[in-house]
């Protein structure tokens, strides 16, 4: 049976803590899953990005941003977000914002829009859907990202196998989801290291 987005969210969710840190029983405990970078893999802490045009502060505590596009290709993006010693940071604040399935930002509202604080476990999640192409760029989310006290990380998340990547100066292969297509959307992975 062909993998859906709740049963890969599922099996993120009840992934064992230190295992999944060190990202090695990972793809026993969910081998229909793809591995993403690890933390302890020496690249340090995930890149900075920036953040565009289209930010807007004060976006709503929501993970559900697909009700805001019924018509878009359903995405569910997960993930970590840890330090440098890979040690999972609950509390800390993950902030999405990106196009429609029209390529088009919600410059009046909020749709697409959204923030959330990691679980006891480090871990973030949003079911959205998959941002559109826009003149000029290849498709990507735009997250902030702050660990409690911390510094705020500003960057883009990337998907693989888009022609577009290789033209766009703001791509980074290090900033790219592990995609997984299901039998409902995709489900796209990243952890990231402030
Ligand atoms: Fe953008």
């Amino acid at each position: 049976m062909r993998a859906t987005r709740r049963s890969l969210l599922t099996a993120f969710l009840s992934l064992p803590l230190l295992d999944a840190a060190k990202m090695r029983a990972f793809a026993q405990a969910a081998p229909q899953l793809a591995l993403t970078r690890s933390c302890d893999d020496g690249d340090g802490p995930t890149l900075q990005r920036e953040a565009g045009p289209y930010f807007k502060p004060d976006s709503p505590l929501d993970r559900d941003l697909h009700l805001g596009s019924p018509g878009g290709e359903r995405i569910t993006v997960a993930g970590f977000v840890f330090d440098n010693g890979c040690r999972p940071l609950p509390g800390s604040l993950v902030e999405i914002w990106h196009a429609d399935e029209n390529g088009e930002y919600d410059r009046d509202g909020f749709r697409l829009r959204g923030h959330q604080f990691t679980d006891v476990q480090g871990r973030w999640w949003f079911n959205t859907v998959v941002p559109a192409l826009y003149p000029g760029r290849t498709r990507h989310f735009h997250f902030k990202v702050q660990r409690p006290g911390g510094s705020v990380l500003t960057t883009q998340l990337f998907f693989p196998g888009e022609p577009g990547n290789a033209d766009d100066w703001i791509f980074d292969d290090s900033l790219l989801l592990a995609v997984n297509r299901t039998s409902d959307g995709q489900f796209g992975r990243f952890d990231f290291v402030v």
